[in-house]
């Protein structure tokens, strides 16, 4: 039997290739050895306000990127969240057994608060009981992600644990996978801080649709420091940042890199990454221009796959009734 893979990406905001490098190529790789659910979280987007037009169009854009970087439709399943209702109701299960003081200290909620947490959304708050049940949902056996969403696998693993302590065995409790290289990736313009979709800096990001020419440009403004040697260390978050970069687009070990720009300076790391990266995404922006000229053919792609995914969602949701004495 294949290892269950789950993962999920939100579909708004642009793709960046913290990403597409901490999660999506980590989801096309190797997809013949696993059995792979791949999810587009809108229930998770609306966790703060969205435009409906905006939001139906970025879940197009989403599927578009994400069969044009490389899931394929034989292997894979890609489906949106909403279309199978059994997620928001296992997530309101799962709150229901889920101590507020383990939500209290998710990170991700505090930083994306910020000061204003009184007027987040509850949604928000509660962000990773949703999540925790896409991925219990699918008997998840495997969670590739990037290194932020690691505290939210281990609030998953301990409601999944909770629950079969609680009802019995029900839930299978799952793994993250981390990419070695690029789990982390760090804005451009300030290597401190993660790359995010929700960062306004015009330098901070690059996308996965962005021309050459704005890569470029991007590239050669990003923050490095003040010394001259090119070589992997952590404590100079900027060059590190880059060097990680292109070592997870070009594969190559950390000692390769470091003797290939030997005696060259800032500038020949500058523009050399950027080619790597306009290269490993210009077959990706070809496709996608393929696949979001005809949206009738997304939508029926995403819908199959919901129908293939509908069954495993619905037979645990018996078992979970069954086990709670629901119904
Ligand atoms: P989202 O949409 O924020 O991000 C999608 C994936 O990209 C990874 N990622 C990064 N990796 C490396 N460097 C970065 N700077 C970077 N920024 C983002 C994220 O770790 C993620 O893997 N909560 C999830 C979506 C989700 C999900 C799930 C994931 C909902 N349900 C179930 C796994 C399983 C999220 O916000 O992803």
């Amino acid at each position: 039997m294949k290892k269950r893979i789950f993962s999920g990406i939100q579909p708004t905001g642009k793709v960046h290739i913290g990403n597409y490098l901490g999660a999506i190529k980590q989801w096309v790789t190797n997809q013949g050895d696993h059995d792979n659910i791949y999810c587009i979280v809108d229930l998770h987007a609306i966790t703060v306000p969205q435009d409906p037009a905006e939001l139906k169009a970025s879940i197009r854009t989403m599927a578009g990127l994400l069969f044009a970087a490389g899931i394929d439709p034989e292997q894979s399943v890609l489906f949106v969240q909403s279309a199978i209702p059994a997620h928001s109701e296992l997530a309101w299960i799962l709150n229901c057994i889920t101590p507020m003081g383990w939500m209290e200290r998710m990170t991700q909620f505090k930083e994306k608060a910020g000061k204003d947490r009184e007027r987040a959304s509850v949604g928000l708050f509660d962000y990773p009981a949703l999540m925790a049940s896409d991925i219990l949902l699918y008997d998840t056996h495997l969670v590739p992600v990037g290194e932020d969403q690691k505290q939210h696998l281990e609030l998953t693993r301990d409601i999944a644990q909770r629950f079969n302590r609680q009802y019995g065995e029900t839930f299978v409790v799952p793994e993250p996978i981390i990419p070695k290289i690029a789990a982390r990736v760090m804005g451009l313009d300030d290597p401190t801080k993660k790359m995010s979709k929700s960062e306004p800096g015009k330098f901070h990001a690059v996308y996965m649709l962005d021309t050459p020419d704005v890569i470029l440009k991007k590239v050669k403004r990003a923050t490095t420091d003040s010394l001259r040697d090119i070589r992997f260390d952590e404590n100079r978050p900027g060059v590190f940042n880059l060097l990680s970069i292109y070592q997870a687009f070009t594969g190559e070990t950390e000692a390769e890199i470091e003797a290939h720009f030997a005696g060259k300076g800032y500038g020949d790391l500058k523009k050399e990454l950027a080619e790597v990266i306009i290269e490993g995404l210009r077959p990706i922006q070809e496709r996608y221009a393929k696949f979001i000229a005809d949206p009738a053919q997304l939508d029926a792609l995403l819908a199959q796959s919901a129908d293939k995914v509908r069954p495993i969602a619905e037979a645990t949701m018996k078992r979970v009734h069954q086990r709670m004495g629901l119904g």
